[in-house]
């Protein structure tokens, strides 16, 4: 049980306030991952487990966390993944993320399965945000959406290939968000969970309305809740997507591509040769295949396959500033976080992902400092030992 601290100054604490603060099945969803949960574990542990190494008496009074990766400027090299269900940790949750992003300086991921729409998210946006995508065995959808995100100003596009099928989370069967759970199940995770947790019943539930996945609802028009998506995505996700049909996503997307969710150098090379800008190393945030390794363990071997070519990207377990400089000093251009940003939001909505953006930067800055590096070109792998 984590302790409570009503200053929030680290992401673990924000993760308490969340686990308070919103019903269980939501807090569930967002906190676990599948199966025993040891990939998830992992992601974060072999981070831990990297040391970086203290440099001292190199003039380090003037540190820069700035990049510059495709065609924007970054404050530190972290941007917001795609997170699905967003808006039902907080009211328009998305809305809330892409501003606090927005006033850092740092680059915005929304899902496909956001609760905002993106026209929604572009009615606040002052700058173009990410677009993450899911491939629908139906094209003409995937066609429409990508018409829209160009209209709505999006530049660049996260395709996920990492959810051919979905691994199962054991706590959402508990909680009876997954599928096949009975109506008791249903709910003791649902009513009473909210009953339970007023403050976020009153903020979400009631005027945190629609629950709808905004990208969706177009094509799933009796829908109203999340679960009524559930069972359609189930079968519009489609499983026989193959690098082939990036070729027909590159002619359609004259955009930035990332292609997200590869966790070997045989994928990352196969990506790269679809002609896509990037990759992230990802496995899904230990929410897909439970067992595989952590992403900064297969980092350094995708950055040697194909880090000369496309840049490499790494999300999964980053829950600091710390963690970004070890991030980068294994090869990787930029970094995205999942559950911390949600974590805040459902915490303390937009001001506490902001202030967890400045702790992220300042913790960052000192790692910088205290490794002896001024800028983000100076993170090289000389800075981290590897004990894993
Ligand atoms: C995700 N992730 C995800 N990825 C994606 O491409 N589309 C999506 O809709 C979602 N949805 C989603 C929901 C929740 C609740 C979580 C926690 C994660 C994966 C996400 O983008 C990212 O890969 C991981 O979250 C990174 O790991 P950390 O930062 O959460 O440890």
């Amino acid at each position: 049980m984590p302790t409570l601290r009503l200053v929030p100054a680290s992401t673990s604490d924000y993760r308490a306030l969340a686990e308070k603060r919103l019903p269980r099945n939501l807090f569930d969803y967002i906190d676990g991952g599948s199966y025993d949960e040891v990939t998830l574990r992992a992601n974060v542990e072999d981070l831990r487990a990297l040391s970086l190494k203290q440099r001292v008496m190199r003039d380090v009074s003037n540190i820069d966390t700035g990049i510059e990766l495709f065609g924007q400027k970054w404050a530190m090299p972290v941007g917001l993944g795609p997170v699905g269900s967003g808006g039902m940790m907080a009211r328009r949750g998305e809305l809330q993320a892409v501003r606090a992003a927005e006033a850092m300086g740092i680059p915005f991921c929304l899902s496909t399965v956001a609760i905002c729409s993106m026209e929604e998210v572009a009615s606040v946006a002052t700058r173009p945000f990410w677009f993450q995508l899911y491939m629908l065995r139906d094209r003409g959808h995937v066609a429409e959406m990508l018409d829209r995100a160009k209209a709505v100003g999006v530049n660049t596009l996260v395709f996920t290939v990492d959810l051919a099928v979905t691994g199962e989370r054991y706590r959402d069967v508990r909680n009876g968000v997954a599928g096949g759970t009975s109506r008791l199940g249903r709910l003791r995770g649902g009513l009473v969970e909210y009953m339970l947790h007023p403050a976020w019943a009153y903020d979400v539930g009631l005027n945190g309305k629609p629950h709808t996945f905004g990208n969706l609802v177009k094509y799933v028009p009796k829908a109203t809740s999340p679960n009524d998506f559930r069972g359609w995505a189930s079968r519009q996700i489609d499983s026989s997507v193959t690098w082939k049909d990036i070729e027909w996503l590159r002619s359609i997307w004259p955009g930035n591509l990332l292609i997200k969710g590869v966790l070997s150098p045989e994928d990352a090379i196969a990506a790269a040769d679809t002609g896509a800008n990037a990759v992230v190393v990802s496995n899904h945030g230990g929410r897909q295949l439970d067992g595989v390794s952590s992403t900064i363990a297969m980092l350094p071997r995708v950055v040697d396959a194909v880090g000369a070519r496309v840049a490499v990207l790494m999300d999964g377990g980053i829950r600091s500033g710390l963690d970004v400089a070890k991030v980068i000093a294994s090869g990787a251009k930029a970094a995205l976080m999942g559950r911390p940003w949600i974590w805040a939001i459902g915490a303390r909505g937009e001001a506490g992902l902001s202030k967890l953006l400045q702790t992220f930067r300042g913790e960052l800055r000192v790692a910088m400092a205290l490794t002896g590096t001024r800028s983000i070109a100076e993170i090289t792998p000389e800075i981290v030992e590897r004990r894993m």
